[in-house]
C-alpha cells in the first residue's frame, strides 16, 4: 500500500471516530434530557447484532472501554450497550436477530445487557404491541442501509410508542441521506429540537420531544 493511501485510510478512520464520538455526546445529552437513564425504557432501532467484541475494525479509544465496531458484517451495538451500562432498560430491535438461535440471543443479552427484539422496521408497530418507551433511538439506520424505508410512515408508527415527555435521538453519518421533513414530524405532534444537519461535516442527529400537551 502506498503512503498516500495509508494516510487516506487513517484520515477516514479519524473522521469516522469523530462522527461516532458526536453520536455518543448526543446520547449523553439525551441522558440529561431524561434525567438519567436509570430505569428508563429505551428502544434502539437497528442496534446491531454483533456480539463478538474481539474483532474490532475501529476502536475510537475514548478511554471509557467503549468501542465501535463491525464484526464481520454485523455491527456492534455500542450505543445500546452504553445506555444499558448506565442503567437503562434497553431493547435492541434488529432484523439481524431474526435468523439467530435462542442461545445466540441469550448470549447477546448476557454480553450486552440489551434485550434483543427480532423484527423488521416495516412491521415495528405490530411487534411492539403498544409498548411505550422513554426514548427511541437509532444510529446509522435512517440513511443506510434502510434508505428505501418510508421514515415518515415509520415515525407515525413510532409516535404512539413514545411516552409523553419522551425523546427521540436518530443519528446519521456523513453521506447518509435521510428523507424526512421537519413539517411532517411537527404535524405528527413532535417538537423538533434538532434537525439533521451537516454542521461540521461529521454527521448529525435528529432530536425530537413528545411534549405533555402533545
Ligand atoms: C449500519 S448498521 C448500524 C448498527 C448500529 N446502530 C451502529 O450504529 O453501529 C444498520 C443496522 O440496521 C439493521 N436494519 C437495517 N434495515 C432494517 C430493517 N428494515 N428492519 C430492522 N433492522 C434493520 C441492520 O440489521 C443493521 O444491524
Amino acid at each position: 500500500m502506498v503512503n498516500t493511501e495509508i494516510m487516506r485510510i487513517d484520515n477516514l478512520k479519524i473522521d469516522r471516530a469523530r462522527e461516532i464520538s458526536n453520536n455518543i455526546k448526543g446520547i449523553f445529552l439525551l441522558e440529561k434530557f431524561l434525567g438519567g437513564f436509570e430505569g428508563k425504557h429505551i428502544l434502539d432501532i437497528g442496534c446491531g447484532t454483533g456480539i463478538d467484541s474481539t474483532a474490532y475494525i475501529l476502536d475510537i479509544g475514548c478511554g471509557t472501554g467503549i468501542d465501535t465496531t463491525a464484526v464481520g458484517r454485523e455491527y456492534y451495538p455500542y450505543i445500546a450497550k452504553i445506555i444499558s451500562r448506565r442503567g437503562g432498560i434497553v431493547y435492541g430491535f434488529d432484523m439481524g436477530f431474526i435468523n439467530k438461535s435462542k442461545s445466540d440471543l441469550e448470549r447477546f443479552r448476557k454480553e450486552t445487557g440489551v434485550i434483543p427484539i427480532p423484527g423488521v422496521i416495516e412491521h415495528i408497530d405490530e411487534i411492539l404491541e403498544g409498548k411505550q418507551f422513554d426514548s427511541i433511538i437509532s444510529s446509522s439506520v435512517m440513511g443506510y442501509p434502510t434508505k428505501n424505508l418510508d421514515w415518515i410512515e415509520t415515525m407515525k408508527k413510532l409516535y404512539p410508542s413514545t411516552k409523553l415527555d419522551g425523546y427521540h435521538h436518530h443519528f446519521k453519518l456523513r453521506g447518509e441521506i435521510v428523507n424526512i421533513d421537519r413539517t411532517s414530524l411537527e404535524e405528527m405532534g413532535f417538537n423538533v429540537l434538532s434537525d439533521f444537519r451537516e454542521n461540521n461535516g461529521l454527521g448529525s442527529a435528529l432530536v425530537l420531544h413528545k411534549e405533555y400537551n402533545a
